[in-house]
């Protein structure tokens, strides 16, 4: 039997004031561990899909769910998601190890666990030289 989805998109139509059609009945099922992409013509509606998964944007109708749970109406702070944004993704007033580590303070982690945490997630993309950089202080990538 295949496995269940992590992430199940469930006829979700998104309209757009004018009726501009975002999303227009999509079904994606992604399994958990894996690589996906969304590859498509401009306007066909990747970022949509994306900001509906994370809760940017509500649906018009179609349930979104995680691991089975429907998180259709949750708002974008308490889904379990993350999105990785191309552009505007650090804060300019924390330093590198404060960006890296903001959702774990938000979820209230001990000091100690956010540090050792954070340090993994730097030494995971090889920039554990830049933990105390500032974000001026970094290349585009
Ligand atoms: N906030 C919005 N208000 C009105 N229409 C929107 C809005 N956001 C997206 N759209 C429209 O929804 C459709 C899908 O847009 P979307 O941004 O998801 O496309 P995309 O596949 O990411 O395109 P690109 O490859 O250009 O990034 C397009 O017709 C777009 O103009
Ligand atoms: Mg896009």
């Amino acid at each position: 039997m295949a496995p269940d989805p992590l992430v199940r998109l469930q006829a979700v139509s998104k309209i757009f004031p004018g009726g501009i059609v975002g999303l227009d009945a999509v079904d994606l099922d992604i399994i958990s561990g894996e690589f996906i992409t969304l590859l498509g013509p401009s306007g066909c509606g990747k970022t949509t899909s994306l900001r509906v998964i994370a809760g940017f944007e509500s649906p018009s109708s179609g349930k979104v769910l995680l691991d089975g749970r429907d998180i259709t109406t949750l708002r974008p702070f308490d889904r379990p998601v993350n999105t990785v944004f191309q552009d505007y993704a650090l804060f300019p007033h924390m330093d590198v190890a404060e960006n890296v580590g903001f959702g774990l303070s938000l979820r209230k982690l001990s000091g100690a666990e956010q540090a050792k945490r954070t340090g993994e997630a730097l030494d995971m993309v090889g920039l554990a030289d830049k933990i105390g950089a500032r974000v001026s202080e970094l290349s585009g990538g």
